[in-house]
């Protein structure tokens, strides 16, 4: 099979055949990826996130050092000594496991901890933690919203809000486009019970911010509820990384704040900051949470030093907003085409899925590691190279991946 004519969409579903016969077919496509060198996935790192990061090659077996941009350890704070001494501290009081789902006896008094700082981090009542943002985002949705209720979505929410919405109604507007939104509120308007808008904070594949106070003002005026996702933003925007409502000055005024502890935060898991009655009615509804055995001592105890040390050092947000200006400015000037993005996610926007496949090999064989993402990930014209930075980035880092990045932005015509 010809890689080149196929995209992951023609495998979701094959007429007519069954599930081994599928996975047949799929591999048949992913073998002829390997073999064009076009499978940038899966990569492994034998020494974790870091700014260069060690990769042994997929193809050719040897170590790379590649200078890694498609991290969302954003503060860096996976390797920071402080996350590591707490996580260590913890395993070593508590053990590997929680040994229970949080409800029969998993809860640890560090988990209360935990949700008692993203409380106060995100301005809200109360806080309840899941072992992963997917889990968190997708069950607190399936446990809101029903046959009466209304989703409406930004059309570039992440897949965890949308498997979420699966038993409500959805309507979604086009990205970012306040009289998009206010259209569908006034459509929707009496008809159902529950009328939840949904954003992401930070855009992931993007890296543009939701405008969250026109979001909430409009659902003031149409009786409808907000929630976002701070995946992305966490940590990175706002005046003291609190995120989107810190950074339109609107801290306590959104319904449901969810996020992740993966990304900025440097670990694992997810969170949803709201009312204190809310976060109890999730205690009991919420699947993800009451089935699945409740987060390691480690990640709670790198976690808790991971929210002090957002406070305590500014430094590192300083230095990933100096990082995300000085490669935004070089690459703008280059002449790429980055889309909307404002924040540490750098999209180049090429439209044609081949090219894209094309230079993130090429960037791979000069040890720049960065993500291909294509249809169906995004629209075929507006296939890219997804890049992402961290404060621990240093100049000459950046500056390698400029200079490959304009060697192959002229082979390919991209610039
Ligand atoms: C916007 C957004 N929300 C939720 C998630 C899921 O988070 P997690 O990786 O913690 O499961 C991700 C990505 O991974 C994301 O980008």
């Amino acid at each position: 099979m010809d890689s080149r004519n196929h995209s992951l969409a023609d495998f979701n579903k094959v007429e007519d055949a069954d599930i081994m016969q599928r996975a047949r077919l799929f591999k048949e496509f992913s073998d002829d990826l390997v073999e064009k060198r076009h499978a940038q996935y899966r990569r492994v790192s034998l020494d974790g996130s870091a700014p260069v990061m060690k990769v042994k090659d997929q193809y050719t077996g040897e170590v790379r050092e590649m200078v890694y941009l498609a991290s969302n350890d954003y503060l860096n704070l996976t390797k920071h000594p402080r996350t590591i001494a707490a996580g260590k501290a913890a395993l070593e009081k508590y053990g590997s496991g929680a040994g229970s789902v949080p409800l029969l006896g998993g809860t640890l008094d560090l988990h209360i901890e935990l949700e008692q700082k993203v409380a106060k981090f995100k301005g809200c009542e109360s806080a309840i933690i899941y072992t992963s943002g997917f889990g968190s985002n997708c069950g607190t949705l399936l446990s809101m919203l029903g046959e009466n209720d209304i989703a409406i979505l930004d059309m570039l929410v992440h897949a965890s809000i949308i498997d979420g919405c699966k038993n409500t109604n959805q309507k979604f507007f086009r990205h970012n486009d306040m009289s998009s939104l206010e259209h569908v509120l006034s459509k929707v308007k009496d008809k159902y019970r529950t009328k939840l808008i949904v954003v992401d904070g930070v855009y992931s594949m993007d890296g543009d911010i939701a405008q969250l106070d026109r979001i909430v003002e409009l659902a003031r005026a149409y009786g409808a509820y907000v929630m976002v996702d701070e995946a992305h933003a966490s940590g990175v925007i706002g005046e003291t990384g609190r995120g989107t409502p810190q950074h339109f000055n609107i801290e306590g005024k959104v319904d449901i704040v969810a996020g992740t502890f993966s990304k900025a935060l440097g670990a694992v898991g997810g969170f949803i900051a709201a009312k204190g009655e809310l976060v109890e009615l999730l205690h009991f509804y919420s699947r993800p949470y009451m089935f699945s055995t409740a987060m390691t001592p480690q990640s709670a105890g790198s976690l808790i030093a991971a929210m002090e040390v957002i406070e305590d050092e500014p430094q590192l947000r300083e230095d990933l907003w100096r990082n995300i200006t000085y490669f935004r400015e070089n690459l703008l000037n280059l002449g790429f085409n980055l889309g909307n993005s404002q924040t540490a996610i750098f999209p180049i926007i090429i439209g044609d899925d081949l090219k894209v496949k094309e230079i993130s090999r090429r960037l791979h064989e000069m040890d720049i590691y960065v993500n291909p993402v294509v249809y169906p990930a995004v629209p075929k014209k507006l296939a890219r190279i997804r890049m992402s930075i961290m404060s621990a980035h240093t100049k000459e880092h950046l500056d390698k991946a400029l200079n490959a990045l304009e060697i192959v932005g002229k082979e390919y015509n991209i610039i």
